[in-house]
Protein backbone atom coordinates (compact mmCIF):
# COMPACT_ATOMS: atom_id res chain seq x y z
CA UNK A 1 0.00 0.00 0.00
CA UNK A 2 1.56 3.48 -1.01
CA UNK A 3 1.16 6.80 0.68
CA UNK A 4 2.20 10.16 0.43
CA UNK A 5 4.51 11.80 2.58
CA UNK A 6 6.21 15.02 2.60
CA UNK A 7 6.63 15.01 -1.26
CA UNK A 8 6.73 11.36 -1.94
CA UNK A 9 4.72 8.10 -3.03
CA UNK A 10 6.28 5.43 -1.24
CA UNK A 11 5.38 2.50 1.07
CA UNK A 12 3.05 2.70 4.04
CA UNK A 13 6.05 0.34 5.82
CA UNK A 14 8.37 3.32 4.73
CA UNK A 15 6.80 6.25 5.80
CA UNK A 16 7.96 7.36 9.01
CA UNK A 17 7.86 10.73 10.79
CA UNK A 18 10.64 12.64 13.20
CA UNK A 19 10.12 12.43 16.79
CA UNK A 20 10.70 16.18 16.75
CA UNK A 21 6.93 16.57 14.29
CA UNK A 22 5.15 19.20 15.85
CA UNK A 23 2.05 16.60 15.76
CA UNK A 24 4.02 14.01 17.33
CA UNK A 25 4.61 16.34 20.39
CA UNK A 26 1.96 18.64 20.45
CA UNK A 27 -1.13 17.50 18.19
CA UNK A 28 -0.16 20.76 16.55
CA UNK A 29 -2.27 20.10 13.46
CA UNK A 30 -5.93 18.83 11.99
CA UNK A 31 -6.85 15.95 9.69
CA UNK A 32 -9.62 14.92 7.51
CA UNK A 33 -11.35 12.23 6.14
CA UNK A 34 -13.79 11.18 3.08
CA UNK A 35 -15.19 8.49 1.61
CA UNK A 36 -14.44 7.25 -2.01
CA UNK A 37 -17.46 5.30 -3.20
CA UNK A 38 -16.50 2.71 -6.31
CA UNK A 39 -13.56 5.07 -5.96
CA UNK A 40 -15.12 8.44 -6.53
CA UNK A 41 -14.25 10.78 -3.36
CA UNK A 42 -17.42 11.74 -2.04
CA UNK A 43 -18.08 15.69 -1.38
CA UNK A 44 -14.64 17.01 -1.73
CA UNK A 45 -15.58 20.30 -1.92
CA UNK A 46 -16.52 21.14 1.63
CA UNK A 47 -14.12 18.64 3.12
CA UNK A 48 -11.12 20.80 1.70
CA UNK A 49 -12.94 24.09 2.71
CA UNK A 50 -12.71 22.66 6.46
CA UNK A 51 -9.63 21.54 5.82
CA UNK A 52 -8.31 24.48 4.89
CA UNK A 53 -10.73 26.62 7.86
CA UNK A 54 -8.81 24.10 10.04
CA UNK A 55 -5.37 25.25 8.64
CA UNK A 56 -6.65 28.92 8.85
CA UNK A 57 -7.45 28.40 12.72
CA UNK A 58 -4.11 26.98 13.40
CA UNK A 59 -2.38 29.71 11.50
CA UNK A 60 -0.72 27.63 9.48
CA UNK A 61 0.38 27.60 5.67
CA UNK A 62 -3.40 26.60 3.77
CA UNK A 63 -1.74 25.36 0.15
CA UNK A 64 -1.14 22.25 1.29
CA UNK A 65 -5.31 22.09 0.66
CA UNK A 66 -4.72 22.87 -3.02
CA UNK A 67 -3.25 20.16 -3.92
CA UNK A 68 -4.57 16.59 -1.35
CA UNK A 69 -7.10 16.04 -3.55
CA UNK A 70 -4.85 15.27 -6.19
CA UNK A 71 -2.50 13.09 -4.58
CA UNK A 72 -5.50 11.07 -3.12
CA UNK A 73 -6.52 10.43 -6.99
CA UNK A 74 -2.82 9.24 -7.44
CA UNK A 75 -2.90 6.74 -4.50
CA UNK A 76 -6.86 5.55 -5.82
CA UNK A 77 -4.63 4.70 -9.04
CA UNK A 78 -2.15 3.33 -7.61
CA UNK A 79 -3.15 1.19 -5.43
CA UNK A 80 -5.85 -0.68 -7.70
CA UNK A 81 -8.73 1.22 -5.63
CA UNK A 82 -10.85 2.35 -8.63
CA UNK A 83 -14.32 0.70 -8.03
CA UNK A 84 -13.94 0.17 -4.26
CA UNK A 85 -15.11 1.81 -1.07
CA UNK A 86 -12.43 3.60 0.71
CA UNK A 87 -11.69 6.45 3.01
CA UNK A 88 -9.40 9.41 2.40
CA UNK A 89 -7.25 10.24 5.46
CA UNK A 90 -5.00 13.50 5.02
CA UNK A 91 -3.04 14.94 8.24
CA UNK A 92 -1.05 18.33 8.38
CA UNK A 93 1.12 19.18 11.10
CA UNK A 94 2.99 22.36 11.43
CA UNK A 95 6.48 20.19 11.10
CA UNK A 96 8.98 19.22 12.46
CA UNK A 97 11.33 21.56 14.50
CA UNK A 98 13.17 20.94 18.26
CA UNK A 99 10.45 21.11 20.98
CA UNK A 100 9.12 24.61 21.66
CA UNK A 101 5.79 25.59 21.94
CA UNK A 102 5.58 28.62 20.14
CA UNK A 103 5.40 28.10 16.95
CA UNK A 104 8.64 27.38 14.56
CA UNK A 105 10.47 29.96 11.92
CA UNK A 106 8.62 30.10 8.40
CA UNK A 107 11.46 28.04 6.51
CA UNK A 108 9.78 24.98 8.31
CA UNK A 109 7.47 23.24 6.27
CA UNK A 110 3.96 21.42 7.12
CA UNK A 111 4.25 17.36 7.59
CA UNK A 112 1.28 16.44 4.76
CA UNK A 113 0.22 12.95 5.24
CA UNK A 114 -2.53 11.32 3.18
CA UNK A 115 -2.91 7.08 3.04
CA UNK A 116 -6.33 6.11 1.13
CA UNK A 117 -7.43 2.82 2.82
CA UNK A 118 -10.49 0.04 1.67
CA UNK A 119 -13.28 0.92 3.74
CA UNK A 120 -14.99 -2.41 5.69
CA UNK A 121 -18.53 -1.49 6.10
CA UNK A 122 -20.82 -1.33 9.03
CA UNK A 123 -22.07 -4.95 9.36
CA UNK A 124 -25.99 -4.63 7.99
CA UNK A 125 -27.41 -5.18 11.25
CA UNK A 126 -26.27 -1.42 12.39
CA UNK A 127 -28.18 0.12 9.89
CA UNK A 128 -31.24 -2.37 9.79
CA UNK A 129 -31.48 -2.44 13.58
CA UNK A 130 -29.58 0.51 15.06
CA UNK A 131 -27.38 0.66 17.28
CA UNK A 132 -26.85 1.03 21.45
CA UNK A 133 -24.36 4.28 22.29
CA UNK A 134 -23.87 5.51 25.95
CA UNK A 135 -24.01 8.97 26.99
CA UNK A 136 -20.55 10.93 28.97
CA UNK A 137 -19.08 13.84 30.28
CA UNK A 138 -18.27 16.70 27.22
CA UNK A 139 -14.73 17.16 28.71
CA UNK A 140 -13.28 18.45 25.34
CA UNK A 141 -11.93 22.16 24.61
CA UNK A 142 -13.85 25.16 23.80
CA UNK A 143 -12.76 24.65 20.14
CA UNK A 144 -13.99 21.17 18.68
CA UNK A 145 -15.34 22.77 15.36
CA UNK A 146 -11.45 22.65 14.21
CA UNK A 147 -10.83 18.68 13.24
CA UNK A 148 -7.64 18.92 15.25
CA UNK A 149 -5.89 15.55 15.60
CA UNK A 150 -5.84 15.75 19.41
CA UNK A 151 -8.54 13.59 19.91
CA UNK A 152 -7.68 11.90 23.89
CA UNK A 153 -11.33 12.94 25.53
CA UNK A 154 -13.07 11.28 21.73
CA UNK A 155 -10.77 7.85 22.01
CA UNK A 156 -11.43 7.78 25.66
CA UNK A 157 -14.90 7.97 25.27
CA UNK A 158 -15.30 5.85 22.08
CA UNK A 159 -13.23 3.35 24.65
CA UNK A 160 -15.72 3.61 27.14
CA UNK A 161 -18.62 2.70 24.39
CA UNK A 162 -16.63 -0.28 23.51
CA UNK A 163 -16.21 -1.69 26.48
CA UNK A 164 -19.69 -1.03 27.04
CA UNK A 165 -20.54 -2.50 24.21
CA UNK A 166 -22.06 -0.23 22.28
CA UNK A 167 -20.98 1.97 18.73
CA UNK A 168 -20.83 5.26 20.11
CA UNK A 169 -20.43 8.13 23.12
CA UNK A 170 -22.76 11.06 22.68
CA UNK A 171 -21.08 13.95 24.74
CA UNK A 172 -23.40 15.82 27.28
CA UNK A 173 -22.59 19.71 27.82
CA UNK A 174 -25.00 21.36 30.14
CA UNK A 175 -27.54 18.51 29.74
CA UNK A 176 -27.85 18.31 26.27
CA UNK A 177 -26.96 15.62 23.80
CA UNK A 178 -24.18 17.29 21.48
CA UNK A 179 -22.33 14.91 19.08
CA UNK A 180 -20.94 11.77 19.25
CA UNK A 181 -17.03 11.06 19.99
CA UNK A 182 -16.47 10.38 15.91
CA UNK A 183 -19.78 11.40 14.26
CA UNK A 184 -22.74 13.83 14.26
CA UNK A 185 -26.26 13.10 16.39
CA UNK A 186 -29.93 14.06 15.22
CA UNK A 187 -33.21 13.03 17.24
CA UNK A 188 -36.66 13.63 16.09
CA UNK A 189 -38.99 15.57 18.51
CA UNK A 190 -42.46 16.02 17.42
CA UNK A 191 -41.72 14.99 13.60
CA UNK A 192 -39.08 17.60 13.52
CA UNK A 193 -35.66 16.69 13.04
CA UNK A 194 -33.47 18.53 16.26
CA UNK A 195 -29.75 18.96 15.64
CA UNK A 196 -27.24 20.93 18.29
CA UNK A 197 -26.11 24.19 16.44
CA UNK A 198 -23.43 24.76 14.64
CA UNK A 199 -20.94 26.03 16.82
CA UNK A 200 -17.49 25.73 18.78
CA UNK A 201 -18.81 22.59 20.61
CA UNK A 202 -19.52 20.77 17.98
CA UNK A 203 -17.78 19.34 14.40
CA UNK A 204 -19.70 20.58 11.72
CA UNK A 205 -20.05 17.61 10.20
CA UNK A 206 -19.91 17.34 6.14
CA UNK A 207 -22.53 14.65 6.32
CA UNK A 208 -24.46 16.95 8.89
CA UNK A 209 -25.09 19.57 6.26
CA UNK A 210 -25.75 16.50 3.46
CA UNK A 211 -28.52 15.34 6.21
CA UNK A 212 -29.88 18.99 6.01
CA UNK A 213 -30.00 19.39 2.49
CA UNK A 214 -31.74 15.75 2.37
CA UNK A 215 -34.58 16.81 5.10
CA UNK A 216 -35.24 19.96 2.66
CA UNK A 217 -35.47 17.95 -0.49
CA UNK A 218 -38.00 15.37 1.22
CA UNK A 219 -40.10 17.91 3.23
CA UNK A 220 -39.26 17.03 6.28
CA UNK A 221 -38.85 19.67 8.93
CA UNK A 222 -35.60 20.64 10.62
CA UNK A 223 -33.86 23.00 12.66
CA UNK A 224 -31.05 23.74 14.84
CA UNK A 225 -31.77 23.16 19.06
CA UNK A 226 -30.85 21.05 21.78
CA UNK A 227 -31.80 17.01 22.51
CA UNK A 228 -31.87 17.42 26.87
CA UNK A 229 -30.77 14.68 28.41
CA UNK A 230 -33.55 14.67 30.74
CA UNK A 231 -36.14 14.57 28.22
CA UNK A 232 -34.62 11.42 26.33
CA UNK A 233 -37.30 9.82 26.67
CA UNK A 234 -39.81 12.44 24.12
CA UNK A 235 -37.27 11.41 21.77
CA UNK A 236 -39.27 9.24 19.16
CA UNK A 237 -35.69 8.67 16.77
CA UNK A 238 -32.22 9.29 16.84
CA UNK A 239 -29.34 8.58 14.85
CA UNK A 240 -25.86 9.55 13.76
CA UNK A 241 -24.53 10.99 10.97
CA UNK A 242 -20.46 11.37 9.49
CA UNK A 243 -18.41 10.32 6.57
CA UNK A 244 -17.66 6.88 8.14
CA UNK A 245 -20.57 6.17 10.11
CA UNK A 246 -23.18 7.75 7.42
CA UNK A 247 -26.86 7.98 8.46
CA UNK A 248 -27.32 5.29 11.13
CA UNK A 249 -29.70 5.11 13.50
CA UNK A 250 -29.61 4.66 17.40
CA UNK A 251 -32.04 2.57 19.11
CA UNK A 252 -30.71 2.72 22.80
CA UNK A 253 -29.05 5.05 24.90
CA UNK A 254 -27.87 4.07 28.22
CA UNK A 255 -29.65 0.53 28.17
CA UNK A 256 -33.03 2.28 27.68
CA UNK A 257 -34.82 1.81 24.13
CA UNK A 258 -35.45 5.21 22.20
CA UNK A 259 -38.85 5.74 20.58
CA UNK A 260 -40.43 2.14 19.49
CA UNK A 261 -36.91 0.78 19.82
CA UNK A 262 -36.73 0.34 16.38
CA UNK A 263 -34.79 2.42 13.90
CA UNK A 264 -38.03 5.23 13.00
CA UNK A 265 -39.55 6.12 9.55
CA UNK A 266 -37.55 9.90 9.56
CA UNK A 267 -34.08 7.50 9.95
CA UNK A 268 -35.05 5.14 7.19
CA UNK A 269 -35.80 8.39 4.73
CA UNK A 270 -33.00 10.09 5.23
CA UNK A 271 -30.84 6.91 5.53
CA UNK A 272 -32.33 5.72 2.27
CA UNK A 273 -31.44 9.14 0.74
CA UNK A 274 -27.90 10.03 1.39
CA UNK A 275 -26.93 5.86 0.00
CA UNK A 276 -28.63 6.95 -2.93
CA UNK A 277 -26.37 10.57 -3.05
CA UNK A 278 -23.54 8.16 -2.75
CA UNK A 279 -24.29 7.13 -6.14
CA UNK A 280 -23.89 3.44 -4.41
CA UNK A 281 -27.15 3.40 -3.36
CA UNK A 282 -28.47 -0.59 -1.28
CA UNK A 283 -31.71 -0.53 -0.49
CA UNK A 284 -32.83 0.22 3.06
CA UNK A 285 -34.28 -2.90 4.33
N1 LIG B 1 -15.12 11.85 12.39
N2 LIG B 1 -18.07 14.94 15.14
C1 LIG B 1 -16.85 14.45 15.40
C2 LIG B 1 -16.27 14.65 16.76
C3 LIG B 1 -16.15 13.74 14.40
O1 LIG B 1 -14.91 13.27 14.65
C4 LIG B 1 -16.76 13.54 13.13
C5 LIG B 1 -16.05 12.82 12.03
C6 LIG B 1 -18.04 14.07 12.92
C7 LIG B 1 -18.75 13.93 11.60
O2 LIG B 1 -18.17 14.78 10.63
P1 LIG B 1 -18.21 14.40 9.08
O3 LIG B 1 -19.65 14.22 8.72
O4 LIG B 1 -17.62 15.58 8.42
O5 LIG B 1 -17.43 13.13 8.91
C8 LIG B 1 -18.67 14.77 13.94
C9 LIG B 1 -14.21 11.31 11.43
C10 LIG B 1 -14.87 10.55 10.35
C11 LIG B 1 -13.12 10.52 12.13
O6 LIG B 1 -12.54 11.07 13.05
O7 LIG B 1 -12.84 9.39 11.75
Amino acid sequence: MQVYLDGRFIDQADAKISVDDRGFLFADGVYEVLRAYDGRPFLVEPHIARLRAGLDALRMDTSPADEVMQIAERLIEVNELRGVDSTIYIQVTRGVAPRKHAFPGPDVRPTVYVAVKPFTQHPAAFFDEGVAAITVPDTRWARCDIKSVSLLPNVLANQQAKEAGAFEALFIKDGVLIEGSHSNLFGVLNGELVTYPECNYILGGITRRLVFELARELGIPAREGPIFHDRIHTVEELFLSGTTTEVMPVTIVDGSPVGSGDPGPVTRRLMQAYRERTGVPVEVG
